[in-house]
């Protein structure tokens, strides 16, 4: 399965948003974009108003950490997501949202905090295009992959789902081998991206 990857811009440079995306688009698939909340997670990044403004021909995939995301698709979609990956931590009806998520036109995902088992999804796969895995807890950039995650991405894979697996948190070229051998097609990476002296050659690591 081919390999796609993902800056996850929250590791960016937000006064130089959008000379950030241009700089490292020639080598990725798709842009990552976090959205925290502050309630879900315990940190505040940026919401729908902040992202109309990024400029970009790449699928922007819009990881949505906050509670109650069935409140804000219109917005999401509205400011340009062409993915939505909601928590199903966060959702009380997670069918519903993502069928909401795609009566808007979009496609849609499903993260997973550490915590939670890829039990909790199976009903939902045959309807998503994404599973994202969290390989930290979520809210924060720069923190240690945790590797007790890896059997998930197997896990879906025996289970025969086709779609994009994602993990985020922590990727670098060393944590991303062990992914991609496991079944992952979709690297999120934010700080070792953005934080790399040569954008080219870290993407390039990526693929191995
Ligand atoms: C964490 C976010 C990640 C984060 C990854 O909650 O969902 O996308 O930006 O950052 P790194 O790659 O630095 O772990
Ligand atoms: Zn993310």
């Amino acid at each position: 399965m081919e390999v796609k990857i993902a800056p996850s811009i929250l590791s960016a440079d937000f006064g130089r948003l959008n000379e950030n995306i241009a700089e490292v688009s020639p080598y990725c698939e798709m842009i990552h974009v976090d959205v925290m909340d502050g309630h879900f997670v315990p940190n505040i990044s940026f919401g729908a108003p902040v992202i109309k403004w990024i400029k970009t021909d790449l699928p922007l995939n819009t990881h949505l950490m906050i509670e109650n995301p069935d409140k804000y698709i219109d917005d999401f979609v509205k400011a340009g997501s062409d993915r939505i990956i909601v928590h199903v931590e966060a959702c009380e009806d997670l069918k519903a949202v993502l069928q909401q998520i795609k009566d808007a036109g979009v496609e849609c995902g499903v993260s997973l905090k550490p915590a939670t088992p890829v039990s909790e999804i199976k009903d939902v796969l045959e309807m998503i295009d994404e599973v994202l895995i969290m390989t930290v807890e979520p809210g924060f950039g720069g923190q240690e992959f945790m590797e007790e995650m890896v059997p998930k991405i197997k896990e879906l894979r025996d289970f025969g789902f086709a779609g994009d697996v994602g993990v985020d948190g922590g990727i670098n070229a060393e944590t991303a081998k062990i992914c991609r051998e496991a079944g992952a097609n979709l690297l999120i990476a934010g700080s070792y991206i953005f934080k790399s002296e040569d954008l080219e050659k870290a993407v390039a690591s990526l693929r191995g």
